[in-house]
């Protein structure tokens, strides 16, 4: 057993619904433990920095429903940093802290990992809308976002229907297509789009002609951020692993198929880009639960002693994966589902 006092929480990267929920679960089970709990601002930044602070009861009381993060976040990398290691190493000798939770998706917590090389201790908490954490079926933030867009497919069939149009709704994910597939399955989408599997502009084309033939003159199109046009001999990008840190900014394939279809068909289409509404606003009690269960195993493994781990789940599991095996790849897409959704299509 370590002899563990204080604990940091930090939250880095991209923010999502029940952020807040992992923080205040964690603060419970801490102080069961007696440890003091800090609160590292705007993710690593705060230790590069030395901006920390003492949370206490009233600061995470009434924020389990609440989105964003009461910690602030931000894209910091230390390891991009002159001297940025020895800044960390330095505030965690100032604060004394004994271990951190990291709370991020996979480029927060890959720099968790790196500076476990460091001696510096700690587990990670896979949270991202994008659901790409490897070895992990649900990340907290995922099932709220795909509340958001489902319930923007069930807006966009009134209008798309009334105006006889082809709507498309762009999503989040990155150079992954989970908030498509499953929003496009719950939201029943004329077609899903997503970056793992190419899609062919002849065969857009087909579904919504397919359609028209059944009496259906509208059509939604639920496009992944990250999908891309097959073309022959298409270069398929073979996704970054451990140690890369994702800057580039997607978005904008939901008008460039939109001028595609107008082109090839003449039908009038819309698009919508959901865009940061899907990180925005009250989480789930799916995720609510998810956040809960994770951030007090977080802090079980801590008082463990066990560091560089992630705390994944796999079916109703919360489990404890090495942070190497975590990170070295993302999250396989569930083609067996992708497939379903083609039989509406
Ligand atoms: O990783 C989460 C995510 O929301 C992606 O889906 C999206 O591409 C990206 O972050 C947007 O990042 P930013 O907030 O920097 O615009």
């Amino acid at each position: 057993m370590e002899s563990i006092k204080t604990i940091g929480i930090l939250t880095g990267g991209s923010d999502s619904p029940a952020t807040n929920a992992v923080i205040r679960a964690a603060f419970v089970k801490a102080k069961i433990y007696k440890y003091k709990v800090l609160g590292i601002k705007n993710g690593w930044d705060g230790l590069v920095n030395g901006n920390v602070i003492e949370l206490k009861r009233d600061l995470v009381s009434g924020i389990l429903s609440s989105g964003g993060t009461i910690l602030g976040s931000a894209r910091i990398n230390p390891f991009k940093i002159e001297n940025g290691v020895e800044m960390v190493k330095d505030n965690i000798r100032k604060f004394s802290i004994d271990s951190i939770v990291c709370v991020g998706g996979d480029e927060t917590n890959i720099i968790m990992h790196r500076l476990c090389q460091y001696n510096i201790k700690g587990v990670g908490i896979p949270q991202t809308i994008d659901n790409d954490i490897n070895l992990n079926d649900y990340s907290i933030g995922f099932d709220s976002a795909v509340e958001i867009a489902t319930d923007a497919i069930d807006k966009l069939h009134t209008t798309a229907s009334s105006h006889h149009r082809i709507m498309i709704l762009e999503v989040m994910g990155r150079e992954a297509g989970w908030i498509a597939l499953y929003a496009g399955i719950a939201g029943g989408a004329d077609l899903i789009l997503i970056p793992e599997v190419p899609f062919d502009y002849d065969y857009v084309v087909n579904v919504i002609e397919k359609r028209r033939e059944r009496g259906k003159d509208y059509s939604i199109i639920v496009v992944a951020e990250g999908a891309k046009p097959e073309e022959k001999n298409a270069h398929i990008e073979v996704k970054p692993g451990l140690n890369s840190i994702h800057q580039t900014q997607l978005g904008g394939i939901g008008n460039v198929i939109a001028r595609e279809i107008e082109k090839r068909t003449g039908y009038e289409t819309r698009v919508t880009v959901l865009g940061h509404l899907q990180r925005g606003g009250r989480p789930t009690a799916f995720d609510r639960i998810l956040a809960t269960r994770i951030g007090i195993k977080a802090v079980d493994l801590i008082h463990e002693g066990k560091f560089d781990y992630m705390v994944c789940n796999e079916g109703n599991l919360i489990k404890a994966e090495p942070m190497e095996k975590v990170l070295s790849d993302y999250k396989p897409m569930d083609l067996d589902l992708y497939e379903i959704s083609r039989i509406f299509h």
